[in-house]
């Protein structure tokens, strides 16, 4: 249970680390995206690169989790998983995704709004190598979003599979790899006193250009 009594504090807090106007945003919404990211890396905070990934179900519902950004530039911004996940089937249903960074104590979210696509294989070979063998195994032993018996089946299937890579590399498995989204729309969100926050959004036009307005907080 919980109450917002229980929190009155919250209510008086305001925003009020920093300010973001059209005169000094970046005019590309990667560069100010790459900008904010290095910010909440040098902020010290703990998975800076965590968003909030939503896919859209075949029943219509929308459907949110957390994953890891591991890649971004202006071709997209990739991260990794279990094709065969529930992400991974919706992925196949729909490729419309909608992201959400928040950075709490630099009182900042951006939303975006994309087409998720497969990378290539050489691109999830390339990332699957640098991670550790623990990872790795766990890929193998992991039918991610699958109903388990107990927490014992998945602990045996690490086992199998420890046994079954012993003295050789862990191969990338087939059904394991990353997703690149390509954004069409940026919406950058920073705090600001007595709830008059800075809203900028990035779209793009006819020519391909980006342009930038205002949206009321
Ligand atoms: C901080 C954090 C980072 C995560 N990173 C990933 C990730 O990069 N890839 C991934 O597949 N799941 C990641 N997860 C787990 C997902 O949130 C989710 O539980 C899992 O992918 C299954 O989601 P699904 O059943 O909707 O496919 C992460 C969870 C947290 C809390």
């Amino acid at each position: 249970m919980y109450d917002y009594k229980a929190n009155i504090e919250q209510s008086r807090y305001d925003y009020n680390r920093s300010i973001l106007l059209e005169t000094s945003a970046e005019r590309n919404p990667f560069d100010q995206f790459g900008i904010w990211l290095k910010e909440a890396e040098d902020e010290g905070i703990k998975d800076y690169n965590a968003f909030s990934l939503s896919t859209i179900g075949a029943d219509g519902f929308p459907n949110a989790r957390i994953v890891l950004l591991r890649k971004f530039d202006r071709s997209g911004l990739t991260f990794f998983t279990n094709y065969t996940s529930a992400k991974g089937q919706q992925l196949d249903h729909s490729e419309k995704v909608c992201l959400n960074f928040y950075w709490n104590t630099l009182e900042r979210q951006v939303r975006i709004y994309g087409i998720a696509r497969r990378v290539s294989e050489e691109e999830s070979d390339a990332y699957f190598a640098t991670r550790p063998r623990e990872s790795q195994i766990a890929a193998w032993a992991s039918m991610q979003s699958m109903e388990m018996r107990s927490r014992e089946q998945l602990e045996e299937a690490v086992t199998h599979y420890t046994n079954q890579f012993a003295g050789k590399p862990v191969e990338r498995p087939p059904f394991w790899g990353g997703y690149s989204i390509v954004p069409h729309y940026f919406e950058f969100w920073q705090g600001r006193l007595s709830r008059l926050h800075d809203r900028l959004i990035y779209r793009v036009n006819q020519d391909f250009e980006w342009y930038i307005y205002r949206l009321a907080p």
